[in-house]
């Protein structure tokens, strides 16, 4: 099978195996992926498991023909890839094995020997050449042993992922990746979010097009899909909206109660509700499930003074998993001492970032009035979260308008006599062809006249390295007063003849008004752009980065109000009805108290 025109497939597929990993039922089998690299030296990557030497080998011989390996690349030693390294370099005894100093100690351990007269040790950053295709690899301790390390070649941009991207199922049966890619990564790598946090960041590094792992399919499109799921797994992000219930019963009755919160979730709405007989399920699903899921209900029986050995498996599983960043709910029942909660809880002890519920569920052998009142109240903490907002239809709350998001600009003009500018954030792309642009300011202010009888303007993008002095000179104070360019610094003059900041601004556009728009307290104008240029790679200026980290707080010592806009402060107790923020020209609805 082709990969790239030089890259081929010699992988197996395994539908005889019973248990993965000696733990994993894999319905549709697994598949153990292997490559080769044909340039003017021959690189095959990984080798497959021991029932499959033969098939592996024919494969190879296929894709060589008369040609010899010149290298057995080993990103992984673990001996569903790394059976056939010995038997691969009897049969080419001039091939050179390439892995990490960590995999050659490995090597010894599972072969009695390190191949000291025939390696090449590697280690991050390292590089290979094969002739047109050049070989980088990258160390990704953990992911999922801790002589891994992955391989990127620079030719066709394919990353040789070892077990990361890797999935249930083998190649020879169709069916999704997420669920099967989401029960293999939770259950084998789950532990390593931090290391394959650490593998991502240095992916986004290279230009990737394909992703050939260890197992399951090589990724060709979309790879923006898998890695964004695989963020959200290693960072222990919920993936979907919805409660998994776990539970363990004996005689049946803690089964009716977990069955009984299903139906009261699914009747109040909730998104997804899942169950799980942690006595007869995958128990790598039900783990699958609670990283999948933002809410876990674990149910389960005192048992000699502790819990369900499955509920004790499961909760063994989850920690050792780092199960983390989600809501957990407990039921328990019990005869005539019910502990199972407490104890629940106390495993739960060294995890991060858990939040858990408080209604607790207490079954005394059967369900009564009292337990099912407990498991209404449950379901009603549960659901509320999923509940849509509460929208009051006739209320009018001015905090909504505050959520639109704006830029931050210097709006300069020309009177004929004197340079003029001032901040708004009130500047909007209209088309584009033609560019046009919306620049809408207050009446109230000296560069509406200007620009009302001149027709030009400049915008200036402030970025966020713009000073709060930078939004006092211009927003502080008038140009009917002042010159603001007198002495100010930062400044050139575009092709229109105005000025724009060529500092913490990362852009300018020079304008022509086309068309004036009266809209009461303001006006806006309608323009052409006669120019737009580029100044830096700086991030804009936001409203809200600007309230949030350049606007200083107000004196909370001081008593009056401040305008929201601008930040001027009025002092006094009584704030007047008609009052006009001199600055920014907005009315009394804009300030508030101290
Ligand atoms: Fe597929 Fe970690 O071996």
């Amino acid at each position: 099978m082709y990969i790239t025109d030089d890259i081929r497939y010699i992988g197996v597929n395994d539908h005889q195996v019973d248990l993965f990993e000696g733990q994993y039922v894999v319905p549709n089998g697994i598949a153990y992926n292997s490559y080769v690299i044909l340039d003017e030296k021959i690189a095959v990557m990984d080798t497959v498991d021991q029932n499959f030497t033969q098939p592996w080998f024919d494969n190879l011989a296929a894709v060589l023909g008369e040609r010899r390996p010149d290298y057995l690349i080993v990103q992984h030693m673990e001996p569903d890839h790394a059976a056939n390294v010995d038997k691969f370099l009897s049969a080419y005894p001039d091939a050179t094995v390439v892995a990490s100093a960590k995999a050659f100690s490995m090597m010894k351990g599972f072969f009695g020997t390190d191949y000291a007269e025939r390696r090449m040790v590697v280690g991050e950053g390292d590089t290979l050449s094969l002739g047109r295709h050049s070989l980088t690899f990258v160390t990704a301790p953990m992911v999922h042993w801790p002589e891994v390390i992955v391989t990127y070649d620079s030719c066709d941009k394919v990353l040789f992922s070892a077990d990361g991207f890797g999935k249930f199922g083998a190649l020879d049966v169709e069916e999704p990746w997420e669920d099967e890619a989401r029960r293999y990564y939770i259950g084998i790598v789950g532990k390593y979010g931090p290391q394959v946090q650490a593998l991502l960041k240095k992916a986004a590094a290279l230009d990737i097009r394909k992703i050939c792992p260890l197992h399951g399919p090589v990724l060709t499109e979309n790879l923006g899909h898998y890695i964004r799921l695989y963020d959200l797994w290693s960072s222990y992000t919920p993936e979907d909206q919805g409660v998994v219930i776990a539970y363990t019963s004996v005689y049946g009755h803690t089964k009716v109660a977990a069955e009984m919160l299903a139906d009261e979730l699914r009747k109040r709405g909730v998104p997804s509700v899942t169950i799980h007989d942690l006595a007869r399920c995958d128990m790598a699903k039900a783990v699958e499930d609670a990283f999948r899921y933002d809410k876990l209900v674990l149910a389960t029986t005192t048992y000699n003074a502790d819990i369900f050995p499955f509920m004790r498996t499961y909760l063994d599983k989850l920690t050792e998993r780092a199960f983390q960043n989600r809501t957990v709910a407990f039921i328990e029942n019990g005869s005539w001492a019910p502990t199972a909660n407490k104890v629940m809880k106390e495993k739960f002890a060294n995890s991060k970032d858990l939040t858990f519920c408080k209604n607790d569920v207490t079954i005394l052998s059967a369900l009564n009035d009292t337990s099912v009142a407990q498991i209404m109240a449950l379901a009603e903490e549960l659901a509320e979260s999923y509940a849509p907002v509460k929208v009051q239809a006739d209320f009018m709350d001015p905090g909504a308008l505050y959520s639109i998001g704006y830029g931050l600009y210097v709006v300069t003009s020309n009177d004929g006599t004197k340079d003029n500018g001032l901040i708004v954030n009130t500047v909007t792309q209209l088309t584009d062809k033609p560019n046009r642009v919306a620049v809408t300011i207050n009446k109230l202010n000296y560069s509406c006249d200007i620009i009302a009888k001149t027709g030009m303007l400049n915008v200036s993008t402030l970025s966020q390295d713009a000073p709060f002095k930078v939004f006092e000179h211009f927003g502080f104070q008038s140009g009917r007063n002042v010159d603001k360019f007198n002495g100010y610094t930062g400044v050139q003059r575009s092709n229109n003849g105005l000025l724009f900041l060529d500092k913490y601004a990362n852009s300018y556009i020079s304008c022509k008004v086309i068309q004036r728009i009266d809209l009461q307290t303001h006006m806006m104008f309608i323009c052409d752009v006669t120019q737009c240029v580029k100044l830096s790679d700086t991030e804009t200026m936001t409203y809200s980065y600007y309230h949030k980290n350049v606007k200083p707080q107000p004196d909370a010592d001081k008593k009056g109000f401040v305008c929201k806009i601008c930040g001027y402060v009025y002092e006094g107790a009584e704030l007047p009805e008609d009052i006009v923020c001199p600055l920014c020209k907005h009315g009394a609805a804009d300030f508030e108290p101290l």
